[in-house]
């Protein structure tokens, strides 16, 4: 499918949003570095390009880069540490994740992966190793922002007082700076708010998977917590580079995702050509259309771009300066809303 040539403007200076209320300000759109961990999720990648990926985001302002220690299983932390040498520490907002682990089999069982059986473990004691290895796999001494990956399957079993009072600890000692969590629901939300200052949520969230709009949204916006977005283009979907026929391989990252079935990768491609005359009239890609709509949702959203080559960042950047309408906003919503009852 071809949508027309992207555009890039000269000079303009990209947009940037707080996260929370931490005084860190960003622009809106960061650099997901999972595909970059490789592994039997996303396959193997060439490490150089992916360093030349992270320089080439930071070069077009995009300074928040998000990983996290099961990516790879250490894997893409030690390429982000790789990139970070030929960086200034202060020019990047660098985001890692706790509470998933493999060294024991201590916490609630999550998923195995590539010969690791990995844990969901929230307690002080294991989020406090998993932030020292973290630092120590990127060769840091503090991150930006810890993000606690997954929450505990049973309610309450590791109470949020206890998981998010660490937290509050490592940044009194300054080994971080702001505190995430992400895969929340309302009432885990709540709990940590109770405790104190929550600055960022990272949450699903594409034009065509919106359950984070309804609750957690709101409460982010009454609260002062940013929602950064993850796999606004459904992890390559939405780009409208997939073909009808594509079969994602047995394992692989995409393999049983809802968009991804068989079944439903050619209606999304219906849709996509329908907008076709949008991403003319932007000059645009369809990247840029589903990056830029997420990002219009609220004044509250971070949108996470994972990219492990320098073409789709660069891609993926443009995507703020679309100068979108609320008429196209709404008429994207409309298409999609009409594509998810559908097949509902
Ligand atoms: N907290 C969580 O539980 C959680 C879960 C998932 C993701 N995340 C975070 O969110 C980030 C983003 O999510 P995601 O990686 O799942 O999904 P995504 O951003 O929707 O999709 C990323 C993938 O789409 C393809 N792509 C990227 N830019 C493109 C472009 N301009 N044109 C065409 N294809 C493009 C690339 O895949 P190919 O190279 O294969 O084409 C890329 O790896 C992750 O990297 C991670 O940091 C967090």
């Amino acid at each position: 499918m071809s949508f027309g040539q992207p555009f890039f403007k000269k000079g303009k200076q990209m947009e940037t949003r707080e996260i929370g209320k931490s005084g860190i300000r960003t622009n809106a759109i960061g650099l997901g570095c999972w595909a970059i961990g490789g592994g039997s999720w996303w396959g193997d990648n060439d490490d150089q390009m992916s360093i030349d990926t992270i320089h080439r985001a930071v070069d077009l302002g995009i300074t928040w880069i998000d990983t996290a220690r099961v990516y790879g299983f250490g894997h893409s932390e030690e390429v982000v540490g790789k990139a970070l040498k030929g960086l200034r520490r202060d020019s990047v907002i660098i985001s890692t994740k706790c509470a998933l682990q493999w060294r024991n089999s201590e916490g609630e069982y999550h998923f195995s992966r590539d010969g690791h059986n990995v844990y969901r473990n929230l307690t002080p004691a294991s989020i406090r190793k998993d932030l020292e290895l973290s630092l120590t796999g990127m060769g840091l001494d503090y991150v930006d922002i810890l993000f606690t990956h997954w929450q505990c399957r049973e309610y309450g079993l590791v109470p949020v007082a206890e998981t998010m009072g660490e937290l509050i600890r490592m940044k009194q000692e300054g080994e971080i700076r702001a505190i995430g969590a992400s895969n929340v629901d309302i009432r885990v939300l709540q709990d940590y708010v109770d405790v104190g200052q929550l600055d960022v949520i990272q949450e699903k969230l594409s034009i065509l998977d919106r359950k984070p709009e309804a609750t957690l949204l709101p409460f982010c916006e009454e609260h002062g917590i940013s929602l950064q977005t993850y796999s606004p283009i459904e992890q390559g979907l939405l780009s409208g580079k997939i073909a009808d026929d594509y079969i994602p391989a047995g394992g692989s990252v995409r393999d049983g995702k809802f968009w991804w079935k068989q079944e439903n990768i050619p209606k999304v491609n219906q849709m996509l050509r329908g907008w076709a005359d949008l991403t003319e009239k932007y000059n645009c890609t369809l990247t840029n259309l589903a990056v830029k709509w997420n990002s219009m949702l609220s004044p509250n959203i971070h949108v996470l771009c994972g990219a492990r080559k320098i073409s789709q960042i660069e891609d993926s950047a443009r995507s703020l300066d679309i100068p979108m309408t609320q008429e196209d906003f709404l008429r994207m919503k409309h298409d999609a809303d009409t594509l998810i009852a559908a097949m509902s």
